[in-house]
């Protein structure tokens, strides 16, 4: 597949400046709360001492074949949260750019609903059944993503990232959604699941149920998770 660079060279020219592409009042906004949502408690699943990460590292790869059988939510939303936790202890930039959100759409789930949960570095809730999710295939642009046990999207404020630094808040964003979600990947392998990052998710397919407006709330990389394949 061959892109046309050119399309992209405002965003590139941009990085030279730490200048706002848009009006640089994004404080004045915010990302839609979900103000019916269900506060869930999540405990961090710590390191899993059967697999370290040089053991994870050469044993990982991306799969996209996975079993049947549900995964336990609630170790799902751990891996997450630990993830965010670092992510926001690591870059200090949750004042500046917002927090890091993820939607985890659990449609084989173990010990809770189906359905859709949200988890930042400080809160976590349920807030949709799977039943208002619609067909799960249509959440990616490859069928097999929604064989997977879940689905789990990494959302930024590029509207707060804007303001703060222009393309680079952006740039910065890309980043620390790249490392986030690499986090949750490498930590889903090294408690046995299977998955794979993946950039083609549709959020225009979920975008009233989790009030993503493209700007205060816009996905930028996602991976599924899931039992390996038999
Ligand atoms: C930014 C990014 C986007 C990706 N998007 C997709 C995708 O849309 N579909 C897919 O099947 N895999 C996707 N992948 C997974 C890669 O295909 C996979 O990581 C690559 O083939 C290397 O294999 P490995 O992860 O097993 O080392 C993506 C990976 C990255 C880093």
């Amino acid at each position: 597949m061959r892109s046309d660079p050119s399309v992209l060279q405002s965003l590139l020219d941009a990085f030279a400046t730490r200048a706002p592409t848009g009006d640089g009042r994004a404080e004045h906004r915010s990302p839609k709360p979900f103000p019916a949502a269900d506060p869930v408690a999540v405990e961090e699943p710590g390191e899993d001492p059967a697999r370290d990460l040089h053991a994870t590292l050469l044993a990982r790869r991306s799969s996209l074949r996975y079993a049947d059988a549900p995964v336990r939510t609630d170790l799902v939303l751990g891996l997450v949260r630990t993830a965010l936790r670092r992510d926001s202890e690591d870059w200090g930039l949750d004042g500046d750019t917002g927090p890091l959100e993820v939607f985890v759409f659990a449609l084989r789930s173990e010990g809770r609903p189906a359905g859709v949960y949200r988890v930042t570095a400080r809160e976590a809730s349920f807030i949709a059944p799977a039943s208002d999710l619609g067909d799960p295939e249509l959440l990616g642009v490859q069928r097999e993503f929604a064989d997977a046990a879940g689905i789990v999207a990494l959302y930024a404020d590029l509207d707060r990232a804007d303001s703060w630094a222009g393309a680079h808040g952006y740039r910065v964003c890309a980043v620390r959604a790249s490392m986030a979600l690499y986090d949750f990947h490498l930590r889903c392998q090294s408690h046995g699941l299977a998955g794979t990052p993946f950039g083609g998710f549709i959020g225009s397919a979920v975008r009233n149920l989790v009030q993503s407006d493209g700007a205060a709330r816009h996905p930028l990389l996602s991976a599924t998770y899931a039992h390996p394949a038999p």
